[in-house]
């Protein structure tokens, strides 16, 4: 230890020591390695027990505080109340100086496209500019667009604050399940799917005198979609305008798209950022990027640290670390604020990534990809980027839908790295080498419309009339092969007729913000007499994450309370025994907590569930209510019949639809059954194709619900390949 404080202080860069993680197999980064770029600026991780020296050289007070940051600390909360706070903040925002100019060209303009850093103010100042000039006159009303539901709510929530109104008055948000609006509400923040909906009942948006499309460089699905929809609209109405904002990427291809309307750039603050790459591929992401916070933490000056990881679980369990490491230190380290944000994060929780981080501690925020552009967070000046995101990925072919880990792309990179820069210069640590980054990330993110299946969309484009959809007006179109398989699913499903008009049937299911095979299994279940019990099952499969709690140091406790819940024919009676318990126990917080079950999941589960009622109302799906469990798996196959899968002499199992092998998730409750058919509600891919949330099922059920897919002899002849002894008959 002494001997490190005798070598001449050394660089900062240096002061990263080497560190060897784990030997788990690289996804990416692993080739070439062997010509760094001299101009590219490294760092290795460091070992874990040197940490505990260098804590000690910034407690002797051997670092000092930028002067960026000095000033940051002694000017913020000088107001005298929290109003006044408020218009300072706005008005130090940098899209401020540019209202005049901004307000002006929307005048003269019907679409626009707004160019500007995030962090600028585009989310949240549009809206109320564009009120305080008189756009909601008549009670007419504006939209914000979305990509991502806890960004609506978020920044609902901020400019109600910002406006000194209540949430879900003047302002309000819609999300799917969640609509927090009132007749009053003139600013509506809302995902970019949710606005697709109010094509559903008002065609030609009459009811909104503006129309902001926000985050448009996402290119997700939704906002795809409605770039030719609100196209259509400005033809019809040229009293509406039409802003499409986003990040400073991709600019002119909207402005081509819209006929070339004008672009405004709004120039962000943004300081210099360091960019610092690992000198070799890390194996374990994850681990990897634990220590790097705790280097910042203990080696670097103030500034709160964003870490870019995948999702929820991983999230987690790196909280989990860092909060159990930092508690190693005891008295040797500052305090650590962690705090998680992702999507189904819960409401009250995501208030935390706002709050200002008291003096003395740092604050690290654990973020999923929603922090790159869609959320902007205060005082980051230390960015930890992992150099993946989770991605829907939709193979046609195989009709194989899963979400995977996958590299992003060096404009997401670019992106990250600018959340270091918004309060003063920054350092953004890159968990890969600077030669992946220039060989092997593509330049731009793949557009979410080429990598879904389109069934959904399809459904909804043809409840709005449009049919031809080959010639549809898209910015980027889907592949022919995935618009096709979406036909030819809708069809099967009954919602399309052999012309390829929606039918009745369609309609019905256009109506519920469902998946078609959920929407079908929900329809159909009236016939099967039990539509009361698959309401309860929609809803919890609409519940984002798992409904069951397993804290890591009781998980043998929480496993045998999931086991109490598991029902004969598989995972979906289980979810709908958890709700029928939980339900009777009046969704009791400590029959939840008894129970290892979420008792939040469970309230969002009765909220879905109350929704989908009045939908089903609505639409004249009758309530009725029949416990017997094979009539219940029989309304799920009539929705998830392409979902089939048999059992295969080596005990795997292999989908009919397109033959694949797919595995059995190990946390089904099927898990050892080996049942002969089944039907699973998802495919995930983490190092297998899983089969997630699974039922037994008869193949009569197919050959009944589904004869144009399912025919006798092909049914016979799987059976033929079945194990002779192993699998045991099935029960109906
Ligand atoms: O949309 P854009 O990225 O241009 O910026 P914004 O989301 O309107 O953010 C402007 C400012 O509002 C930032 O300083 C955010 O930190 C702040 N904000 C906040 O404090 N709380 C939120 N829920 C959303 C934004
Ligand atoms: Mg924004």
């Amino acid at each position: 230890k002494k001997n490190k404080n005798k070598k001449p202080e050394p660089s900062e860069h240096e002061k990263w020591e080497k560190y060897k993680i784990g030997s788990a197999t690289m996804r990416f980064g692993s080739r070439d390695q062997q010509h760094p770029d001299q101009n590219e600026k490294q760092y290795e991780l460091i070992v874990e027990d040197e940490i505990e020296f260098i804590a000690e050289d910034i407690l002797k007070g051997k670092m000092e505080l930028p002067e960026e940051l000095k000033k940051l600390e002694s000017t913020s909360s000088t107001a005298n109340n929290e109003q006044e706070d408020i218009e300072k903040t706005r008005k130090s925002l940098p899209i401020y100086p540019h209202r005049e100019r901004l307000m002006k060209m929307i005048a003269d303009n019907q679409v626009l496209v707004i160019v500007g850093e995030t962090g600028s103010g585009k989310t949240t100042q549009l809206t109320q500019y564009l009120y305080e000039d008189g756009y909601t006159k008549n009670n007419l009303k504006i939209a914000c667009t979305q990509p991502r539901r806890v960004a609506a709510m978020s920044v609902a929530a901020r400019v109600a604050q910002e406006m000194g109104v209540t949430l879900g008055d003047k302002v309000g948000y819609s999300i799917r399940f969640e609509d927090c609006t009132s007749p009053q509400t003139i600013i509506k923040y809302m995902t970019d799917g949710m606005m697709l909906r109010e094509f559903l009942g008002e065609p030609d948006l009459s009811s909104y005198s503006v129309i902001i499309v926000d985050e448009a460089h996402e290119r997700s699905l939704h906002t795809d979609i409605l770039f030719g929809l609100v196209k259509d609209i400005a033809i019809a109405r040229p009293d509406v305008k039409l802003l499409i904002s986003s990040a400073t990427i991709q600019a002119e291809k909207f402005s081509e798209y819209f006929d070339g309307a004008p672009i405004i750039n709004i120039p962000g603050r943004r300081y210099p950022v360091d960019i610092l790459y690992t000198k070799a591929p890390e194996a374990d992401y994850l681990e990897a990027s634990v220590i790097t916070v705790l280097q910042v933490h203990f080696t670097q000056p103030q500034g709160d640290i964003l870490v870019f990881l995948t999702g929820q679980e991983e999230i987690e369990t790196a909280c989990d670390m860092l909060r159990d490491r930092v508690k190693g230190f005891g008295q040797k380290a500052k305090e650590l604020i962690v705090t998680p944000i992702y999507a189904t994060l819960p409401t009250e929780m995501q208030a935390e990534i706002f709050k200002k981080t008291p003096p003395g501690a740092r604050k690290v925020v654990l973020a999923t990809n929603i922090a790159e552009t869609s959320l902007t967070i205060d005082g980051i000046v230390y960015v930890i980027d992992c150099g993946f995101v989770k991605q829907n990925s939709y193979n046609p072919r195989s009709g194989m839908e899963s979400l995977l880990v996958t590299p992003i792309s060096r404009a997401s990179a670019d992106q990250r790295a600018g959340r270091a820069g918004r309060v003063s210069p920054g350092k953004c640590f890159r968990l890969y080498t600077s030669w992946s980054y220039k060989n092997e990330l593509l330049s731009a993110p793949v557009p979410e419309i080429q990598r879904v299946n389109l069934g959904n969309v399809v459904l909804q484009l043809k409840t709005l009339g449009i049919n031809d959809l080959i010639h549809f007006d898209f910015m980027d179109p889907p592949p022919v092969e995935t618009l096709i398989a979406a036909l030819e699913q809708l069809y099967a499903l009954g919602a399309l007729n052999d012309g390829g008009d929606l039918t009745v049937m369609g309609r019905k299911m256009a109506a519920f913000p469902l998946d078609p095979q959920m929407s079908k299994m929900l329809i159909a279940s009236e016939g099967y007499g039990c539509s009361e019990e698959v309401a309860s099952l929609c809803a919890m499969l609409n519940v984002n994450g798992s409904v069951f709690h397993r804290p890591k140091e009781r998980a043998v406790h929480a496993d045998n309370a999931r086991k109490n819940f598991f029902r004969p024919g598989g995972d979906h009676l289980m979810l709908l025994a958890v709700y029928k318990e939980c339900e009777e126990n009046g969704f009791d917080k400590s029959w939840c907590m008894q129970s290892y079950v979420q008792v939040k999941s469970m309230k969002r589960a009765r909220d879905v569930r109350n929704q989908l009622i009045k939908l089903m109302e609505n639409e004249g799906v009758e309530l009725k209510t029949n416990n017997d469990p094979a009539l219940i798996r029989k309304a799920i196959t009539a929705g998830y019949f392409f979902h089939a899968a048999s059992l295969q002499k080596s005990g795997n199992y292999r989908t009919f639809h397109k033959p694949q092998t797919v595995y059995v998730h190990p946390s089904s409750s099927t898990y050892q059954t080996q049942a002969r058919w089944v039907i699973y509600h998802e495919l995930v891919f983490t190092n297998k194709e899983f089969m997630r949330q699974i039922i037994e099922i008869e193949p009569a059920w197919l050959i009944d619900i589904a004869p144009h897919l399912y025919r006798n002899t092909d049914i016979e002849k799987l059976t033929h390949k079945m194990p002779k002894n192993k699998g045991r008959a099935t029960m109906a």
